[in-house]
This record gives structure tokens, sequence and C-alpha cells, in this order.
């Protein structure tokens, strides 16, 4: 049984939507003529349209309705430094001042990867790429060509990207991999395939945390139970930290203290630019050396030092290790006194650190089966709720940490949360 509110509550609020953001409607429909919806990147339509930004400095978003947002989405985690931080803008003034597009090796990649291979245990060599889709493709391929297997297994409501996407029935954009798919958090859903598909399997790929999933943690002796697996039946394990790497300064995977054989990275990684990384033992990533290796890996823009440059920035002057453990810290801190004030609510937030999700229910969630999906008028409320409020999140209920937000901003998170309560708390019904 899940509960609702009266659907003529969330029509009004949805009502009061529209007539608040006229311009985002236009925008929207003038976009439509010449872009297939008015859109170009799925995950940010929603109806009855979607707002359109103007301007973003710090941790607020500017409207073309003349509204302003404290931003709790943070471009789904990749805006962890916020908008127009100076040091980054630094990076990429000075960048741009000498030269872009150099047709060549530059002095800046290797100074990135030395940084990525300081900060995070389980890498001896990288390679840059555009985003976090290319460099899951690449670790997949990668592992097939380490292990000279075939087959991938994956997770149910896993994301990996826009042709590597698990959540739902099986998709025409996905790349046509023989995939298997296990449960999240459980072990034995992966014995079963490994034994069932005996030397076929090249690789596991699996986040430490599901991010798009729904922020769903993996449970204790699960990501250890899959290393032991892998090797067991000869598979490569592969970490997924497109998301999860900003939750502790050596990614999920040193705090958790499970070693991967490969690691995809990504989002904050470019300062706010495009970016991907793969990353992982020496003798799997040899295969990439084009002195001797017999992986060809191409891309106009993947050493471009525009991400170079501000993923530098990033690293060594902003997000040190000292400023993870602090954002996380309260991100944990946060998502505690969000669950406090929905304590006699149907709903929680799952996650870890400065990455959370909204779930409208207050069973246990191991998996994404466990919460419900698609439209649901509860979360659908609290989405229009906190913009009323002033706060932007996303309407699948993910809310994201970035470094400029100050107590003051998160202290009236949970007051808008603690006014939702207030408003809407008696109007739930069994659905
Ligand atoms: C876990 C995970 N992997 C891969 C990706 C894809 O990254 P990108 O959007 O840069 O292609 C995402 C993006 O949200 C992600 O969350």
């Amino acid at each position: 049984m899940s509960w609702a509110p009266d659907s003529r509550v969330l029509d009004h609020c949805i009502e009061r939507y529209i007539r608040a953001n006229p311009n985002s409607a236009r925008q929207l429909e003038w976009a439509a003529r010449v872009m297939p919806g008015g859109n170009t990147r799925s995950v940010l339509f929603y109806e009855p349209f979607p707002l359109v930004m103007s301007a973003g400095k710090g941790c607020f978003l500017d409207d073309v309705d003349g509204h302003c947002y404290i931003d709790f989405l943070a471009e789904y985690t990749a805006a962890l430094y916020g908008h127009s931080h100076p040091v980054i803008t630094h990076a990429l003034t000075k960048a741009m001042a000498n030269g872009l597009n150099l047709s060549a090796h530059n002095e800046l990649e290797a100074r990135l990867a030395t940084l990525i291979v300081e900060r995070f245990g389980c890498i001896e060599q990288t390679r840059f790429t555009n985003s976090g889709t290319e460099a899951n493709l690449l670790a997949l391929a990668a592992a097939k060509a380490y292990t000279g297997r075939e087959a991938i297994i994956a997770f149910n409501g896993g994301y990996h990207g826009g042709v590597l996407s698990f959540a739902g029935p099986a998709t025409k954009m996905n790349v046509p991999h023989r995939m298997h798919m296990a449960d999240y958090n459980d072990l034995c859903s992966v014995e079963r395939l490994l034994a069932e598909h005996p030397g076929e399997c090249a690789a596991i790929l699996v986040e430490p945390m599901l991010g798009a999933g729904g922020c769903i943690c993996a449970e204790d002796g699960f990501l250890e139970g899959l290393r032991a697996l892998s090797q067991a039946y000869g598979a490569l394990l592969i970490f997924d930290e497109v998301m999860t790497s900003r939750l502790a300064p050596g990614g999920l995977q040193e705090k958790l203290g499970v070693t991967p054989d490969l690691m995809t990275l990504g989002k904050y990684l470019g300062g706010g630019m495009p970016c991907g990384m793969l990353g992982g033992r020496r003798d799997i990533m040899a295969q990439f050396d084009p002195r001797q290796g017999s992986l060809s890996h191409a891309g106009t823009f993947n050493n471009n030092v525009l991400t170079m440059a501000a993923g530098i920035a990033g690293l060594e002057q902003v997000y040190t290790r000292a400023e993870a453990i602090r954002l996380n810290a309260r991100g944990d801190l946060l998502r505690g006194q969000l669950n406090e004030v929905l304590a006699h609510m149907p709903m929680q937030f799952t996650g870890q650190g400065s990455v959370m999700n909204l779930h409208p229910t207050a069973l246990p969630i191991r998996r994404p089966a466990d919460s419900p999906t698609d439209r649901n008028s509860l979360r659908d409320l609290f989405f229009f709720h906190l913009l009323e409020c002033g706060i932007y999140s996303a309407r699948r209920g993910l809310l994201v940490l970035s470094l400029p937000l100050t107590e003051r901003e998160l202290t009236l998170l949970v007051t808008a949360t603690q006014s939702f309560v207030d408003r809407y708390g008696g109007v739930l019904t069994a659905d």
C-alpha cells in the first residue's frame, strides 16, 4: 500500500506552477519547433514543462521568469564546485588565453592524470573521455578484450550512461552488449548468473551506491562479495564511480575498502567541463598503450585543455581530501535532519554524504523495486513544494550538495521540508 495526496492538491500546485512560469513555457514551445519536445537531454524534461534557467552563481540559479532558486541539484552531481567558482573560472580563462585545440599532447593531461592516480587507490593508470557514458563503454571493451569473454553482469535499476541504462524495460537506446542482469544487494543472483554462464562473463559492472536508481547504498558484504565472486569466476570487477567518487576523498572504493580492477569517473572531475575517465590496473590499461597495446581509443576532445585545466584546479585547490570529508559529513547530517522531519510521513531520504534521494515510502529500500517508481504524486508534490520555497531539485527526488552551500541554505531546506509536513501531512490517503 502506498500513500498519496488528494489529487486536487497536486493539481492546484501544478496550476500555480504554470501561472508562475509563463516564460519557461514559452521558451520550451519555441525550442520545440527545432528540437524534439524542445529537449536535448531527456532527464531534464517533466510535465507540464520544465523550468528554463538563465544564469547560475555560487549555489543559486535564476530562471527566465525572474525567480531565484537555491540549487540543490548541482547538475546531477557534476556542479560540485557550484556555478562560476573563482578558482575554476581563473583556470579556464588562463587555458583559453593559451590556445584551444592544440592538435597534440599537451602539458596539462599528465598533471590531471597524476592527481587522479594519487587520489583513487585502485587507479594505476588512467585515460580520459568526454563523458561518463564513454568511460563505461571503454571499460567494457577493455574487460572483454582482456578476458577474451563476451558477457557483462550488471544490475537492475543501474545506470551507466544514456546507452547503458538498466532502469525499466529493455531499450533500443542501449548498446547491444550481451548483458546478464542481477539484483542489487543480492549476491545469490550474481553467483547464479556466473555459474549458469561458465567462462562467459568478462566483467561485473556495478555502482558502489546506486545513483540514478535512487541513491540506494550497498549493504555490508555486498561489494566484498562481488570482489570474491569476480575473482573466483575470472571476471573483472568494475566500479562505476561517475557519481559516487565525490562521496569520499578516494571515492567509495576507498571508504568501503573494496578495490575493483577498473573504475570509471566523470562529472565534477572535469571542474564542470565535459569529462569522463577510465582507470585501474596497469596490466589491463596497458592494452591502450599505442607502443604495444591492442586497443585504439580515439576522441577529438579527450585531452581538451579546458577540461584538463578546470579538473586540475578543482582537485588541487578546491576539493581537497579535507573538503571531501567536510562536505560529506554535512550531507550525512542533513539527511538525518530531513529524515527526522519526515519521521511520521511515508517518506524517507536514502543516500550517502552529499548525494541523497527521496522515496515515497517508509519501508526499507534495498533495491530500486522497493521504491515506487515513475510518477508518484507524493514525490511530485514535494518537488513542486520545494520550488515554491525557492529550492531547485530533481523531480525524481534527487538532492545534491555543492560546495558553495552554507548553513543558511541547508537550514532553509530543512524548514521547507517541515512546512511540507505541516501543510500536506493531513491530506494523505491510502492509494
Ligand atoms: C553512475 C553513472 N554512470 C555513468 C553516467 C553517465 O555519465 P555522463 O552523463 O557524463 O555520460 C552517470 C550520469 O549520471 C552516472 O550517474
